[in-house]
């Protein structure tokens, strides 16, 4: 007989409807490129190993600030829309993104009686229904070059995209990336460039990326609060460099997301602060000065080259790359084989453990030191599971075991087993076990990859 916890108690509380919401997005957004049903089972090629992210080069993301600097220099101290200084900052990241093998186009519009121009950069290739969408604005104000604002978000998305194309990335998920006019005057680019997109081509868009003003000088590091996915993201691969983030709050509907967000399309960005003062707590944690504005140059002549922050530019940089490999899916070793059962296995609420089996022939030799189990259990409390592997010797491998506080729903995640004492043919299994009763579920599919 199974103990449990509180078995009478109802354990579907508020926090856990929307724990289970951001699951479902998790599903969605990083599962919807890959989700194409397979014959099982099947043997096929497929991804070896998930692409990490790279490293952006900080001097890259700087020399495109500089190259920035100078036109505003060469054009009246500014690269504010209807004036010169924008339509070359224009001409100088397309040059840079038609060189690297995107598919650009450039989108005029009107505001105040100038013309405005959008960016839109396509990378060939990816699953054209699931876009991901990454952008920041490239004007600036009239009264200087605004290099933080927004020069940093512009030089950094141009950065990863020419880092995309160097690498020779092949996401899951179809990249996009765009460099917005007249953000300044009230977000006129972007709310043109979604008010103009076609009602099926919104809906391709799986999530919009915002990177508004990301090197202020006395820098905060605050993520966007909107979807739960893009925001995990980002605030996970902050807590792995040690940096504390909050949430963005001042800045709902001050930048480029904004006309995303009104036409339904998720959205998720970074911003290292504006006008706002430092607080004691947050100079204590991400040092700094207190009382101070995060950048004083807002909106100023000041807001040059000077005016960086290169830690925060740096890591921020770094931030976009993870956040664009990590929810585009992609992978750049196809040299694996691939193994996977989809048929459906009902896992009985706190029951007898089920398995599902997958038939490995015309491999030599032992298993890999590290296999990868892909596993997509459809469950709605994931803490009560318990999932080994078990090879052919009938040695299991646990990979995942239970938790009582983990309400999550689905467990649809990528192992890593050292199965290099099992040899590669033969009958290996997935087992899985409910061991909590109220909640229960189903192994959706799983495979192997060797
Ligand atoms: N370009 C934005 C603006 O001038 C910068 C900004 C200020 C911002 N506060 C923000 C961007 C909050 C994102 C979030 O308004
Ligand atoms: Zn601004
Ligand atoms: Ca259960």
């Amino acid at each position: 007989m199974l103990e449990l916890t509180g078995p009478t108690l109802p354990r579907r509380s508020r926090a856990v409807a929307l724990l289970a919401t951001g699951a479902a997005l998790t599903a969605t957004l990083l599962g919807a490129a890959s989700g194409t049903a397979l014959a099982e089972p099947t043997a096929a090629k497929a991804p070896a190993k998930a692409a990490a992210a790279p490293d952006i080069s900080l001097a890259n993301v700087k020399a495109h600030l500089s190259q920035l600097q100078s036109i505003a220099s060469a054009n009246g101290g500014n690269r504010a829309h209807g004036r010169s200084g924008y339509k070359a900052s224009i001409d100088y990241v397309k040059g840079k993104l038609d060189a690297a093998g995107f598919t650009t186009s450039v989108q005029q519009f009107t505001s105040g009686g100038s013309t405005g121009y959008n960016l839109v950069a396509d990378w060939p290739g990816g699953d054209a229904n699931h876009v991901l969408f990454a952008g920041a604005h490239l004007d600036s104000v009239s009264a200087g070059p605004g290099i933080n604002d927004n020069g940093s978000g512009s030089a950094a998305v141009l950065e990863t995209a020419l880092t995309v194309a160097r690498e020779g990335y092949k996401p899951g998920k179809h990249l996009r990336f765009a460099w917005w006019g007249a953000e300044e005057l009230g977000m006129v680019g972007s709310r043109y460039y979604v008010n103009n997109l076609p009602a099926t081509e919104r809906a391709k868009i799986d999530g919009y990326l915002n990177f508004d003003m990301l090197a202020s000088p006395n820098a905060g590091y605050f993520v966007y609060d909107d979807d739960p996915t893009i925001e995990g993201v980002f605030k996970t691969w902050f807590a792995g460099k040690n940096i504390s983030t909050e949430i963005e709050t001042e800045g709902d509907g001050r930048s480029d997301h904004a006309p995303f967000k009104s036409a339904g399309i998720r959205v998720g960005g970074l911003f290292s602060g504006a006008e706002t003062r430092k607080s004691a707590a947050q100079a204590q944690k991400w040092g700094g000065t207190a009382g101070q504005a995060f950048d004083r140059c807002y909106h100023s002549s000041c807001d040059s080259t000077s005016n960086i922050n290169d830690k925060a530019l740096d890591l921020n940089s770094d931030a976009i790359a993870h956040a664009v490999w990590t929810l585009s899916g992609g992978s750049t070793d196809p040299g694996g084989t691939s193994f996977e059962n989809a048929a459906d296995v009902a896992i009985p609420d706190a029951g007898a453990a089920v398995e599902s089996s997958i038939s490995v022939t015309g491999r030599t030799g032992n298993a890999p030191s590290a296999l990868k189990v892909g596993v997509d259990i459809k469950h709605t409390w994931r803490g009560d599971l318990v999932v080994d592997l078990v090879g052919p010797s009938g040695r299991a491998y646990r990979v995942k075991s239970s938790s009582g506080s983990d309400s999550a729903d689905n467990v649809v995640e990528t192992f890593t087993v050292d199965a290099s004492s099992e040899t590669a043919n033969g009958t290996w299994k997935l087992r899985v076990q409910d061991i909590g009763a109220q909640d229960s579920g189903y192994i959706d599919s799983w495979k192997l990859t060797f």
